[in-house]
Order: structure tokens, then C-alpha cells, then sequence
């Protein structure tokens, strides 16, 4: 659904009466082809779900730098998660466990609200038209995780492979479709800046 989205976006045919628009679409057109590709090669860890690798790839860079730096700690935090819980003995009966997986939810949560807050900052910064669209999406975020603890909360349970499926679409639909697009309309707000 986000790669047909972002292909209807970014066609280059879309910009047929604008050449500068028409190279930004081929190149970002080559960049969506390349990160689904490595999407595709997440290892399965049951016939229902898939774990992302966790490896940082340049294909993720939405170019700008403070951004950039805090996805990667996002990506380093999957792969702790992936080690330390996913890949190993943990016991979804065992209540240790159990508070040592939510450990990371709440990490997570820490992440995500501080990283929400910098992207909208910019984005009130530099006038961003669809900051609102975006921050629902932050929103939401917000929401799975607090679903997320209220499972913890209630019935002392956590699904290693919800919080997978979690970290997989907000990686698939969000770093990818909506903060490329918010990262490209900032680097044209820089350049245009440089132009004058
Ligand atoms: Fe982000
Ligand atoms: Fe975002």
C-alpha cells in the first residue's frame, strides 16, 4: 500500500511539463524501488511474521542529518530488541521476561516521543504543508505503544511479534513514505534559501 502510494507520488510521468520535478521523481522513484528491495529480504521467524534485520542503510536517509542520526538509534534499538528478545530463549510465560520486554516499550516510547517532537519542530520551522497528516501518524504511533502497554498492564502479557509487526510498518510506512517526503521538502526549502 505505501509503495503504491509513493509510486502515484513520485512517477516521473507526473512531472512531464517540469524537468527539474522529473529528475527528483526518477531519482526518488529509484530510491523507493532500492528500499523495497531490501525490505523484501527480512528473514521470516514464522510462516505469519517477519522480523526486520535492523541493518541502517543509506536508502533510509531522508538527508537530514539530525534526523538521520536519531533514525539510526531507532535501527540500533531494533537490533537489541532482535538479539535480546526476539532471537533468543525468552519465555512469554515468565514474568522476568515479560518486564524486561516492556522494558524496551517503554524505551521505545522515550524514543518516539522525542523523536515525534524534533520532526515537528522542523516542520513548524520551515512551514511544512502537511504537518498535520504527519503528526496523526506520530499520533498513532503514540497509541499503538500505549496499547501496547495497557496489554502489559492488564494482563501481564507482551507478543514479541506485535512489537515486531509494530517497528516493521512504522519503519515500511513512516522512515520510508511520510519523513522521506517531509526530509525532501526540506532539502528544496534549504536549497531555495541558498538560490536567492
Ligand atoms: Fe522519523
Ligand atoms: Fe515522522
Amino acid at each position: 500500500m505505501a509503495y503504491r502510494c509513493q509510486v502515484k507520488t513520485w512517477h516521473p510521468d507526473r512531472f512531464a511539463h517540469d524537468p527539474q520535478r522529473q529528475s527528483q521523481g526518477q531519482k526518488r522513484m529509484q530510491e523507493i524501488n532500492a528500499a523495497y528491495s531490501l525490505l523484501k529480504t527480512v528473514a521470516p521467524v514464522s510462516p505469519h511474521n517477519r522480523v526486520f534485520d535492523g541493518k541502517w542503510d543509506d536508502l533510509y536517509s531522508i538527508g537530514v542529518s539530525g534526523i538521520d542520526d536519531q533514525h539510526k538509534s531507532f535501527f540500533k534499538m531494533l537490533n537489541n530488541f532482535n538479539t535480546d528478545v526476539v532471537f533468543s530463549s525468552i519465555k512469554t510465560t515468565d514474568d522476568k521476561d515479560m518486564m524486561k520486554i516492556y522494558l524496551y516499550v517503554l524505551n521505545l516510547r522515550r524514543y518516539a516521543l522525542n523523536h515525534f517532537l524534533s520532526e515537528e519542530e522542523y516542520m513548524v520551522k520551515y512551514n511544512y504543508p502537511n504537518i498535520f497528516e504527519h503528526r496523526k501518524k506520530h499520533d498513532n504511533f503514540i497509541k499503538r505503544i500505549f496499547a501496547l502497554e495497557e496489554n502489559y498492564y492488564n494482563f501481564n502479557k507482551l507478543s514479541p511479534d506485535n512489537i515486531n509487526d509494530f517497528i516493521s510498518s512504522w519503519l515500511a510506512d513512516h522512515i520510508i513514505r511520510m519523513d522521506k517526503d517531509f526530509g525532501q521538502y526540506l532539502k528544496d526549502q534549504i536549497d531555495s534559501l541558498f538560490m536567492v
